[in-house]
């Protein structure tokens, strides 16, 4: 699985997201050290506070499939009828990564074909993780 691939994957859960209050719509396309993806969207309520991210969606979703180990992660979002240009993970995800994932994690954000790749270090510095309990 390459970048661009990822990328691509996480471009197509965008078109799952249910965003019907922001029409903020966002995909994330998570790679698995065994090889599979996970896809998420976000996902909103009436009641707004119950909103999960597109990030967590995918994490939670390959967490409670058995997996711990994870390579990348791929997140495309945007304005509805808007292409997406860069969407950065909100502060809860980074800390949800955080809790699966090393400094070194590749985060790639942007569109396919025009992305760039960050670490988990660099979006969330001076963390606080399972190490600091
Ligand atoms: N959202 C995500 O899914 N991921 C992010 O990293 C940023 C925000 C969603 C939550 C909400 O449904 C909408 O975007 C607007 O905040």
């Amino acid at each position: 699985m390459t970048d661009p691939q990822l990328m691509q994957l996480a471009q197509e859960a965008r078109q799952k997201s249910y965003s019907p209050y922001s029409h903020f719509r966002v995909g994330a396309a998570l790679l698995a050290k065994s090889g599979k993806v996970y896809t998420g969207c976000n996902i909103e309520n009436a009641s707004y506070s119950p909103t999960n991210c597109a990030e967590r969606t995918a994490f939670f979703k390959a967490v409670s499939e058995g997996e711990r180990a994870f390579e990348a992660l791929a997140i495309v979002g945007g304005r509805e009828g808007e292409t997406a240009e860069f969407c950065a993970p909100c502060g809860v995800c980074r800390q949800v990564i955080a809790e699966f994932c090393p400094k070194d994690f590749r985060i790639l954000l942007g569109a396919p074909g025009k992305f760039q790749a960050y670490t988990l270090e660099q979006l969330l510095p001076f963390s606080f993780t399972n190490e600091s309990l």
